[in-house]
C-alpha cells in the first residue's frame, strides 16, 4: 500500500515504518524532522498547518512518482503517529492545541481526499492511570477498551478528544478509522537498558499497569490494521502478552491492585492491559517477549 505516516521520525513511528518497509508498502513520512531510513520518502510539515497537511495529502512521495506521467496517485492509507508525546515537555495547553488541531488536520484532509483507512495513536493514558495526581487505580482488571476514559491531565485529554474527532468523522464518511491505545513502547536497546531496573524495583512499572508494547510488534499491530477493512470506527488497546516486570499476577493483585474487582480469571503472567480484542479482530499476534530480548 502506498502510506502516509505522520510522526514517523520517532520513538515509536521509525521502527513502525521499518516494519511497514518490510512487508513491501510505500511510506512517505510527514513530520518536522526527516527520518534517515533507506526506502522512506520524507516531508517536511507542521500538521497544526490546515494548508500543509493538505498539499501533503496529495503530493507524489518521490520522484519516481513523476516517471509515469498520471499524475499524483492516491495514498491508500493514513497511520497518524505525529504528537507531542506526552505531559511536561510542553506547556499544557500547546500539547492539547498540537495534538487535537493536528489530529482533526489529518483525518479531515485524507477523507477529503478519499482515502478510506486512518490508522491513529492514541494512548494507554486515556485510562487515567498514567499521568494521575498520586495513584488512581483502574476500575477494574484486566482493563479493555470498555473502561472509562476519564483521564485528568492535557495529553491524555488531547487522546480522548481525538478519539471523538476520529469517531464523528468515521460516523460521517463510513471510512475505517482505527485508534490505537498503544501502551509504554520499548524499543529493542531498551530491554538491557531498562529491564534490570524493572525487574529490581516492579513499582517503576505501576502507571503503565505494567504493561509494554515492543516498537517492532506495534509494527505489526499498523500491518493488521492496514490489512483488515471494514470495522467502521475502533479502538484497541495495544501491548505485549505478559506482565513487563518478573512478579506473577497473583502476587501483583495483592501487591498492587487489592479491592480492585476482577472481570475474569486471567493465567499467571498475562498482561493487565488485555490485548484480545485486537487479537480477536486483527490477528495481533506479538512476538518479541521481554524475557527473551533481555537475553539476547
Ligand atoms: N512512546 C510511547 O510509549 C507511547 C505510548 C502511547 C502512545 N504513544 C503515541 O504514539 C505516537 C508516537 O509516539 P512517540 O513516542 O514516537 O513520540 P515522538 O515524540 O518520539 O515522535 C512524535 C513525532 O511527531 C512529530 N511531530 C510533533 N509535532 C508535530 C507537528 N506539529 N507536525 C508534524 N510532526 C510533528 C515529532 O517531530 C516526532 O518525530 C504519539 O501519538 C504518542 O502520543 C506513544
Amino acid at each position: 500500500m502506498r502510506i502516509l505516516f505522520t510522526g514517523g521520525s520517532g520513538k515509536a513511528g521509525r521502527h513502525a515504518i521499518a516494519y511497514l518497509l518490510e512487508q513491501g508498502h510505500r511510506v512517505l513520512n510527514l513530520d518536522l524532522t526527516p527520518l534517515d531510513l533507506p526506502g522512506v520518502d520524507n516531508r517536511i510539515a507542521d500538521m497544526t498547518d490546515a494548508g500543509q497537511v493538505y498539499d501533503v495529502m496529495c503530493s507524489y512521495a518521490g520522484f519516481d512518482e513523476l516517471e509515469p506521467g498520471t499524475g499524483v496517485p492516491r495514498f491508500d492509507a493514513v497511520v497518524h503517529f505525529a504528537a507531542v508525546p506526552r505531559i511536561l515537555l510542553r506547556p499544557d495547553n500547546e500539547c492539547f492545541r498540537v495534538n487535537t488541531l493536528g489530529t482533526y488536520n489529518i483525518i479531515d484532509a485524507a477523507l477529503k481526499f478519499g482515502i478510506r483507512k486512518v490508522i491513529f495513536a492514541s494512548s494507554e493514558t486515556t485510562y487515567g492511570v498514567c499521568f494521575a495526581d498520586g495513584e488512581r487505580k483502574p476500575d477494574y482488571l484486566p482493563i479493555d477498551e470498555e473502561h472509562p476514559t476519564i483521564p485528568e491531565d492535557s495529553y491524555a485529554m488531547s487522546k480522548v478528544v481525538n478519539e471523538a474527532t476520529a469517531r464523528s468523522f468515521q460516523r460521517r464518511s463510513g471510512a475505517d478509522i482505527y485508534g490505537l491505545r498503544i501502551n509504554n513502547v520499548i524499543e529493542p536497546h531498551e530491554y538491557a537498558q531498562n529491564f534490570p531496573a524493572y525487574i529490581e524495583q516492579p513499582d517503576l512499572r505501576r502507571r503503565n499497569i505494567f504493561a509494554y508494547i515492543d516498537a517492532r510488534d506495534l509494527g505489526h499491530m499498523v500491518d493488521r490494521c492496514l490489512a483488515v477493512d471494514g470495522l467502521g470506527y475502533q479502538v484497541f488497546n495495544v501491548a505485549n502478552d505478559n506482565h513487563s516486570v518478573a512478579l506473577g499476577t497473583s502476587e501483583m493483585l495483592q501487591r498492587y491492585y487489592a479491592g480492585v474487582p476482577l472481570h475474569r480469571d486471567m493465567a499467571e503472567d498475562e498482561t493487565f492491559y488485555s490485548n484480545a480484542k485486537a487479537k480477536r479482530m486483527l490477528g495481533f499476534a506479538p512476538r518479541h517477549d521481554w524475557r527473551r530480548e533481555i537475553k539476547g
